[in-house]
């Protein structure tokens, strides 16, 4: 299975406007329009509560039926309303198990959609093999972050581009597990 983390950025690193939830309002057209591009390359998704909760009105009548939608939750049972098979399911499960299981189920181009909570497990458990960031010409200072643990993953830089003279999108692409990048650089300066 190839993990592709999907997400709209400042420049200070916040995928969240202060305490605000979401990118509405800052995220540009542009961004949203690649998005949807990105998304439609992929055969399923995962993403937190957190992120369903804070979007569930645009997320749940969303149907795109070759698009399994996974949402984690620690207490599936909540969203028993809300759950369509093969469309949108809710489960307790841990990161590389649902993976595991959009594996068997046939499925082989996951997005992960966030947010901060699951990017930073799946960091953790190195189950990230690409990173698709979209950069907006902003600072926030406050925010939720990619990524809320202390873990160090390396990626190449696989493509940049601009999706427009403001908004840059950048590709990484994970790097070789154990290969150490600059080795022999100083730590002096930066
Ligand atoms: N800028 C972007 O590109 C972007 C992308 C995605 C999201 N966001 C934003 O990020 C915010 C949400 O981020 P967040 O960190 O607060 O929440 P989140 O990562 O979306 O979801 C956290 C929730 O996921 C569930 N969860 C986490 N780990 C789990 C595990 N191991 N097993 C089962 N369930 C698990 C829990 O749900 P329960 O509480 O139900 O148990 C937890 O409260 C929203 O404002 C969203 O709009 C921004």
């Amino acid at each position: 299975m190839h993990v592709a983390i999907i997400a709209v950025q400042s420049i200070d690193g916040c995928i969240t406007r202060h305490r605000g939830e979401g990118a509405v309002g800052w995220a540009s057209e542009e961004d949203q329009q690649h998005f949807r591009r990105a998304l439609a390359t992929f055969d399923c998704a995962i993403f937190g509560a957190g992120t369903y909760r804070a979007d569930r009105d645009h997320i749940r009548p969303r149907v795109q039926p070759d698009l399994l939608r996974m949402v984690m939750t620690r207490n599936p049972d909540a969203f028993a309303g809300d759950g369509v098979a093969d469309q949108l399911e809710f489960t307790a499960q841990p990161p590389a198990d649902v993976v595991a299981e959009l594996s068997a189920r046939g499925r082989q181009r996951c997005a992960l959609l966030g947010g901060q909570q699951v990017y930073g497990q799946f960091f953790q458990e190195d189950l990230v093999d690409e990173l698709i960031l979209t950069l907006e010409p902003v600072i926030f200072g406050e925010g939720l972050r990619l990524c809320d643990q202390p873990v160090e993953r390396r990626f190449e830089l696989a493509e940049t581009s601009h999706l427009s003279p403001s908004t840059l999108l950048l590709r990484y692409m994970r790097r070789e597990k154990g290969e150490v990048g600059n080795p022999g650089r100083s730590s002096e300066g930066r």
